[in-house]
Parts: C-alpha cells; sequence; structure tokens
C-alpha cells in the first residue's frame, strides 16, 4: 500500500467537476483517505511547488493554483503514486493519452486540472505539508 498527494486545481473546482474527477480516480481502484476543500495563499502555493521557482512558468504557475478553491486528497492503494501519475497523463493536455484526467479536462498545460506526487519522497512532503495523521483515515 502506498499514498500520494492528489490535488484537483482552480481550473477544475470552478468548472465543477471534481466529482468526475474523483469518479476517474476510484475506478482506477484508489481510496481517498484524507480530503480537504481549501484556498491556497501565494505563500502556500509558492512554498509547495519551491522545486520551480527558479522556472519561466512559476509566476503564471502560482497565480493559477490561487485563482480558486483546491482539492487537496491523499490517495492510497497499490503503486498508488505511479498508477495516479498514469490516469493523470502528461503535463501538457496535448500529449496526455485518451482515456487520461488530463487529455479528459484540461484546458491547456497551465490549466491542467490535477497534480500528483512524482516520487515516494514528494509524496511523503507533500503529503505531510496538507494533512496530519489525524486526518488521514484508510
Ligand atoms: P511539472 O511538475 O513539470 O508537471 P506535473 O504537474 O505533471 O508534475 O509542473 C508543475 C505545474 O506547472 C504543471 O502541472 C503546470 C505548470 N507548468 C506550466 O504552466 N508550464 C510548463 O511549461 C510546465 C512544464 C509546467
Ligand atoms: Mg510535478
Amino acid at each position: 500500500m502506498e499514498r500520494t498527494l492528489s490535488i484537483i486545481k482552480p481550473d477544475a473546482t470552478e468548472r465543477n467537476i471534481t466529482g468526475q474527477i474523483n469518479s476517474m480516480i476510484e475506478n482506477a481502484g484508489l481510496r481517498i483517505v484524507g480530503q480537504r476543500r481549501i484556498w491556497l495563499t501565494q505563500k502556500q502555493a509558492e512554498e509547495f511547488y519551491a522545486e520551480h521557482k527558479e522556472k519561466s512558468f512559476f509566476p503564471g504557475m502560482i497565480q493559477q493554483m490561487i485563482s480558486g478553491p483546491v482539492v487537496v486528497q491523499v490517495l492510497e492503494g497499490e503503486n498508488a503514486i505511479s498508477l495516479y501519475r498514469g490516469i493523470m497523463g502528461a503535463t501538457n493536455p496535448a500529449a496526455a493519452e485518451e482515456g487520461t484526467i488530463r487529455k479528459t479536462f484540461a484546458l491547456s498545460i497551465d490549466r491542467n486540472s490535477v497534480h500528483g506526487s512524482d516520487s515516494p519522497e514528494s509524496a511523503r512532503r507533500e503529503i505531510a505539508f496538507f494533512f496530519n495523521h489525524t486526518e488521514i483515515v484508510g
């Protein structure tokens, strides 16, 4: 069993498709074991995405992440990290495979609907960023 952090981004909460995205997540065999709807501050978003702070897309990406509410959630399952990355699809929805969340719902690379941890180390850090152990109930 493995856990990963998922974020449903503002472009998706704005379009009221959190349920449709979570259906795809649950249909893939992942269980949502922690969940909260929040509005990120700029400071939180910048700290969460610190690894990207030198990238040219960083300012626009932060603005996008704080443009509306997000749903932060912990997903649990076998190989949850790579399984979820797989059903998310490529960062750029134009390159995402048919049937993935991003192919189905994302509007563009900077409005790509979902986040998912990319390694065990980032999953640990990102889950702890938003949740304490009493808020994750498997
Ligand atoms: P990244 O971690 O590379 O992608 P992923 O979300 O698939 O792990 O980038 C983080 C986010 O930054 C990405 O989801 C959307 C945004 N972004 C852009 O807006 N433009 C870009 O060129 C890239 C690479 C990312
Ligand atoms: Mg990433």
